[in-house]
């Protein structure tokens, strides 16, 4: 790790184009700094810095990232503190080179310090939480989307309850909300607007038609960063689920935030609350970072997924703790016949280190498969009071494929079933379905997966015998019950292995513990 540390010092005062770039970038961040100061805005640029090392500082570094740090540091300490830059300079290269050790999404989306700082309330919005403040949000992005400032804007919103209706975010733009920020949806739900449904559900999810748009949404847009120092954004669902029990719902209930047709999204430092529906919602989207998050909604709020990546590509969610009252973290890819059509499948998706507790399933695919899921890596997940741990669920009339899918290092406590494979869940979007488009499941591999107090180990039940869900492999995967009835695996139209189970696995699942190894398997 000293080599490290020393190879990154090293490189960063190895190259002068480095230092150069860095200060370059620093004489307009400067004036940025110093016009807020002025404006008795000054924690601005202080916080944003402080979310910006916030991000890398649990994160892999490059010697560049640790210039810019540095450089942007240097010029945030007075003169006095002289001495303190190298120590600074050193402890920060220090934790970069510790979290290189750690796997992380870094990379996936750069980190981008935006140069011009703007705050709702140059716009007149108020944060009593009475007022109501759409004007001033519609009139911020309409001025990041049209001044097109050079690196982008960051909208500042600071502490106070925002009150406001949906609104879109726009490209280049950071939202930053400060400590004691929250933004939040009116429950005048009269003059929600209505969006489109999306083409691979042919319909709203949940009723037919059009549907709500997403309380914070994005469409068509790219390099957009929502942040800051663990500000809410607040659903205000209640009157939208007591609408769901009563059934006076007209249209599907809007999302918390969703993404759509679009690239480049970081979000992290933020805390989603009482969604209408689903919380996070990235669709069609490609290169989607979303860490240190916290999701929370009431147990019995229904529907209130907390990540739910859906045809959508290199998506990476990180260090997030959720606990709602559905899924916790689900990928999809489009109903039926809509999605099979649309054809756009989620693939490439990493899911690690969730921690959390669900009515439903912890980590789920589907049940909305039929654009295809593949390449899904899913490790160090913590569960508690969770209905089911590990769900891949799928049906008749979805088609389409889930390929390749690995969970591995999973702790259980308190659940009523830890593992389950399902071809039967229905819930179809019409009668039009294909009933010959069976979804294919093959290549998933559970391993390492501790579970206590754990009412039923599972079942992996294909759907037919002629196509079974194949390359089924359970690795140390070990449950202890509750109570002395201990239930037994239930598997059917399944194939593939099972090493280092407990309880016994059914016999579905070869065992293959002679070859010591799930992979041979077919
Ligand atoms: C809803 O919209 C209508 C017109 O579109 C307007 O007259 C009414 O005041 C709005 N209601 C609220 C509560 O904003
Ligand atoms: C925000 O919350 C995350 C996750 O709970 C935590 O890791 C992080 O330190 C918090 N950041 C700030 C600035 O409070
Ligand atoms: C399977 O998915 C993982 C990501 O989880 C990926 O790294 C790997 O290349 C995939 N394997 C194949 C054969 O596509």
């Amino acid at each position: 790790m000293i080599a490290l540390v020393a190879a990154s010092f090293f490189m960063s005062i190895q190259f002068p184009t480095i230092f150069a770039l860095g200060i370059e970038g620093l004489g307009p961040l400067r004036r940025a700094v110093e016009a807020r100061y002025k404006a008795g805005c000054n924690s601005v640029s202080r916080q944003s810095l402080v979310s910006w090392k916030a991000y890398l500082g649990i994160s892999s570094c490059t010697p560049l990232l640790s210039t810019s740090i540095f450089l942007v540091s240097l010029k945030k300490m007075v003169p006095l503190e002289f001495l303190l830059r190298p120590a600074a300079l050193l402890l920060m290269l220090l934790q970069c080179s510790m979290s290189m050790m750690e796997e992380s999404c870094v990379g996936v989306v750069p980190m981008k310090q935006r140069r011009e700082m703007i705050s709702i309330t140059d716009f007149g919005a108020v944060g009593d939480g009475k007022t109501l403040n759409t004007w001033p949000f519609k009139k911020a992005m309409y001025r990041i989307s049209h001044q097109r400032h050079k690196g982008g804007t960051l909208l500042y919103v600071p502490p106070g309850v925002w009150l406001t209706e949906s609104f879109s975010l726009t490209s280049h733009m950071t939202l930053f909300l400060a400590r004691g920020a929250v933004i939040k949806a009116t429950q005048d739900t009269r003059n929600w607007s209505l969006v489109d449904p999306l083409p691979s559900y042919g319909r709203g999810r949940e009723l037919p038609g059009r549907r709500y748009m997403s309380f914070v949404q994005g469409d068509g847009i790219s390099d957009v960063i929502i942040t800051g120092e663990n500000g809410t954004i607040d659903g205000q669902g209640e009157v939208w689920w007591s609408m769901w029990r009563q059934r006076s719902l007209r249209f599907t209930r809007p999302n918390l935030i969703e993404f759509k047709n679009s690239r480049d999204i970081l979000i992290f430092n933020v805390i989603f609350q009482n969604s209408p529906f689903w919380n996070i919602h990235p669709v069609y989207c490609r290169n989607v970072v979303i860490k240190h998050v916290t999701v929370l909604a009431p147990r019995d709020s229904p529907n209130t997924d907390g990540i739910d990546p859906d045809s959508s590509s290199n998506i990476c969610i990180e260090d997030a703790f959720i606990s709602t009252g559905d899924d916790l973290v689900a990928v999809k890819s489009g109903w039926d016949e809509y999605g099979i059509a649309y054809g756009r499948p989620s693939s490439g998706i990493t899911i690690r280190r969730i921690t959390g507790s669900s009515p439903f399933s912890g980590i789920a695919i589907g049940s909305e498969t039929s654009g295809g899921i593949d390449n899904i890596l899913v490790e160090n997940v913590d569960l508690y009071n969770t209905g089911i741990g590990i769900h891949i669920k799928t049906s008749i009339g979805r088609g389409g494929h889930i390929r390749n899918v690995t969970v591995a290092n999973v702790r259980m406590r308190r659940v009523r079933k830890g593992i389950r494979i399902a071809g039967d869940v229905g819930d179809h979007p019409d009668e039009y379905f294909n009933r010959r488009a069976i979804p294919t499941v093959d290549g998933v591999t559970i391993k390492n997966v501790r579970g206590v107090q754990v009412q039923q180990p599972g079942s992996m039940e294909g759907i037919i015998r002629s196509a079974p869900f194949t390359r089924i492999c359970l690795s140390n995967v070990k449950f202890w019950g509750v109570g002395p009835r201990r239930a037994a695996w239930r598997c059917s139209s399944v194939r593939g292995a099972a090493v280092d189970v407990r309880p016994r696995p059914c016999s579905e699942l070869a065992d293959t513990s002679s070859s010591g190894s799930c992979s041979r398997t077919a």
